[in-house]
């Protein structure tokens, strides 16, 4: 693997990552970071390979070149340092609301006791608005409660990295937006590193600092890093009313419309794939100049 030294790591590092199937290359060499406490978008179509790279995060898929390094150690496989909240909850069915919390903590502080896994799961429940119902299982929680313990098993268990795959894309519009809002205000609380995909523009324009926009597969890339300047904090209640948001929102989905389909397999000359162009929208509009 291309090897940076470890001080010149962001905090989370994806080098060269490439990920093939027989016949069939999802995306090559795929460069991003991910600084601490930063918020990261990946945006692009169905099939472009985003689940692929957040699994390859995970470490519940590997790459077939190139590699991951969180916090100065390369991905192996699967840890509690990174938590994923899915689309579906995950939740376990026969375990209260509780007892799915506290059983992921018992995984990551084995010493803890009773009382002290207890505790914390229902102090990471209470911040999700769900101290009432700590003790329902998910057959008598709603499709937004099932997800809210899944974003407080997820936070509680404090990890390096929060990975989402689409996590409010199963809920109505209204639950939506309030979980939305619910996870700018916990990430930014514990100055979480999050990583999540997204077709969602303005769930992307919410939360990210940073949105990677990738262009359709077979061989995709990531296309251009927008950077969000919009001030924080924001909400969905009144993020179309910011400066800049305008521009920001018809840059990502004139990408998502056109150029993400012409530039699908190709790699312009002189193409940099540990650096994407960076465009910022807000301050410049660039609607089309960027590769
Ligand atoms: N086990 C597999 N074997 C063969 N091809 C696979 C496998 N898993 C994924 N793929 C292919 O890899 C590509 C990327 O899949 P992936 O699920 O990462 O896309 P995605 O961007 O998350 O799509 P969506 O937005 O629909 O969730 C797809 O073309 C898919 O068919
Ligand atoms: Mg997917």
């Amino acid at each position: 693997m291309a090897g940076l030294s470890a001080m010149q790591h962001p905090y989370v590092s994806v080098e060269g990552v490439t990920r093939a199937y027989p016949g069939h290359v999802v995306f090559r060499d795929l460069w991003f970071g991910v600084n601490r406490g930063e918020f990261v978008c990946l945006v692009g179509h169905s099939g472009c390979g985003k689940t692929t790279v957040l699994n390859i995060l995970a470490g519940l898929d590997a790459p077939d070149a190139g590699g991951v390094i969180v916090d100065g150690q390369e991905i192996r496989g699967p840890s509690l340092d990174r938590a994923v909240i899915f689309q579906g909850h995950a939740l376990m069915p026969w375990m209260t609301a509780e007892q799915n919390v506290v059983f992921a903590l018992s995984c990551r502080h084995p010493r803890w006791g009773k009382a002290r896994l207890r505790d914390a799961a229902r102090e990471a429940l209470d911040k999700v608005g769900l101290g009432q119902a700590a003790d329902r299982r998910p057959a008598m929680l709603s499709g937004g409660m099932k997800q809210r313990v899944g974003i407080a098993r997820a936070l509680a268990l404090d990890p390096k990295m929060l990975l989402m795959d689409e996590p409010f894309s199963a809920l109505d519009a209204l639950t939506r937006s309030a979980l939305q809002d619910e996870v700018a205000r916990l990430v930014a609380e514990a100055n979480q590193t999050a990583f999540m995909i997204t077709h969602d523009v303005d769930e992307a324009i919410l939360l990210a600092d940073r949105i990677l926009l990738m262009t359709n597969g077979p061989d995709a890339r990531i296309a251009e890093t927008v950077v969000n300047t919009l001030a924080k904090p924001r909400n969905r209640a009144t993020l179309h009313k910011l400066p800049g948001y305008h521009a920001l929102r018809d840059h990502i989905l004139e990408f998502l419309l056109t150029r993400s389909r012409t530039l699908a397999g190709t790699r312009p000359p002189g193409w940099d794939p540990t650096s994407p162009p960076e465009v910022r929208p807000a301050e410049a509009p660039l609607p089309v100049a960027a590769q």
